[in-house]
């Protein structure tokens, strides 16, 4: 990923429900020049060379139904779609540290885990004091990883849901501002750069086939936003279907819940949206799994192929096989499998 340009977005830790306006998304307020970047730092250059150009599979499908195809985003060297974020977001904020000392550097996020797993191995290559908030929820695995990685993690109460998780990062920006916060929520650079390598790789593999739909689970809605922008602007017709967990539905009014819910997704609660699909309401149709239906799709698609994927997406090939049942065997539906589940889930199935 290559853009001409020097500007780069300061994340300002706005609310979360403020609003988002059109305009938000110029590509001119995340100009990353990552090439500019990986000179400066070779921990860096290393784990974008190992980046996307991840493989997109057919998977199974409804009987009668449309193809349906995913991109494995486990590919990544982390481990999932969240690698590429954690790539962007930081290779912003390294653009504009400059030739500043990187010891003078310290990266703050919140995450639902994997985008915590990809920066907190990213920030220790670089040798980045890095921070993460958490919801108290997150797997053991994952807390000694980054426990190993030398990361600093503040747990919010899993009861509170993942809105407070936000609201904790951006309560712990404005009282130390000596922390930089990514802001995956707000942060243009999330969903440019699903636009510019995700959207792109997919409408390459594409060769020209015209997808119908293209359905991806939302968590700050990046992956969902970003990819129907590249496809738009080639498809103009292809359809929106964003998914998020029966539990906590996108929009829902419901306060958060510590309800389990499938991975890296969900409402934020009290009718609060996430800015980016904000942008995108009146044209993306919405639908809901739940964490038990996920978490057995785990092992249904595991006992028909063979591979492993994770709840979101479990959920993701849920929904866009529903999808594909409404259509005809000639249409394609497109999703994505954002990473391959955590050895917690694969040990509650028992594999
Ligand atoms: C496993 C997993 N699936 C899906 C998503 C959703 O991605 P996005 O934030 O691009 O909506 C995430 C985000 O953290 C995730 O970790």
């Amino acid at each position: 990923m290559h853009q001409a340009g020097n500007t780069t977005y300061s994340p300002a830790p706005e609310p979360l429900e403020a609003p988002y306006p059109p305009g938000s998304l110029d590509p001119a307020r995340a100009a990353l020049d990552t090439a500019a970047v990986a000179e400066r730092h070779p921990a860096y250059a290393k784990f974008g060379q190992e980046l996307g150009n991840t493989s997109l599979i057919e998977v199974p499908g409804p009987r009668g139904g449309a193809t349906v195809l995913a991109k494995c985003e486990w590919e990544n060297p982390a481990g999932s779609i969240k690698d590429r974020v954690a790539h962007a977001l930081l290779g912003s904020v390294l653009q504009r540290h400059g030739a500043r000392p990187l010891g003078e550097l310290r990266i703050l996020e919140y995450s639902g885990g994997s985008l915590a797993n990809a920066l907190s191995r990213l920030c220790a290559d670089l040798g980045v004091p890095a921070r993460f908030v958490l919801s108290s929820a997150s797997p053991r695995s994952l807390l000694d990883t980054l426990a190993g990685r030398g990361a600093r993690v503040d747990l919010v109460d899993k009861e509170r849901g993942f809105l407070e998780v936000v609201r904790e990062a951006l309560r712990i920006a404005a009282a130390e501002p000596g922390w930089t916060l990514l802001y995956q929520h707000r942060n243009p650079a999330n969903v440019l750069l699903q636009e510019r390598t995700t959207g792109a790789e997919l409408i390459g593999q594409l060769g020209g086939r015209a997808p119908a739909a293209w359905v991806a689970s939302i968590g700050t809605g990046g992956t969902l936003v970003g990819v129907l922008r590249a496809l738009r602007a080639r498809f103009p017709a292809v359809r929106a279907v964003g998914v998020t967990p029966a539990e906590l539905p996108y929009g829902s009014e419901q306060p958060p819940n510590g309800r389990r819910k499938y991975a890296g997704s969900g409402g934020m609660g009290h009718g609060i949206r996430q800015p980016f699909v904000t942008l995108y309401d009146d044209e993306t149709e919405q639908r809901t799994v739940s964490y038990p239906r996920a978490f057995a799709a785990m092992g249904e698609f595991h006992d028909l192929t063979g591979l492993r994927i994770g709840s979101s997406a479990a959920a993701n090939w849920l929904a866009a096989g529903e999808v594909a049942a409404a259509l005809p065997p000639s249409a394609t539906v497109v999703t994505v499998f954002p990473d391959a589940g955590t050895p917690e889930e694969w040990e509650r199935l028992g594999r």
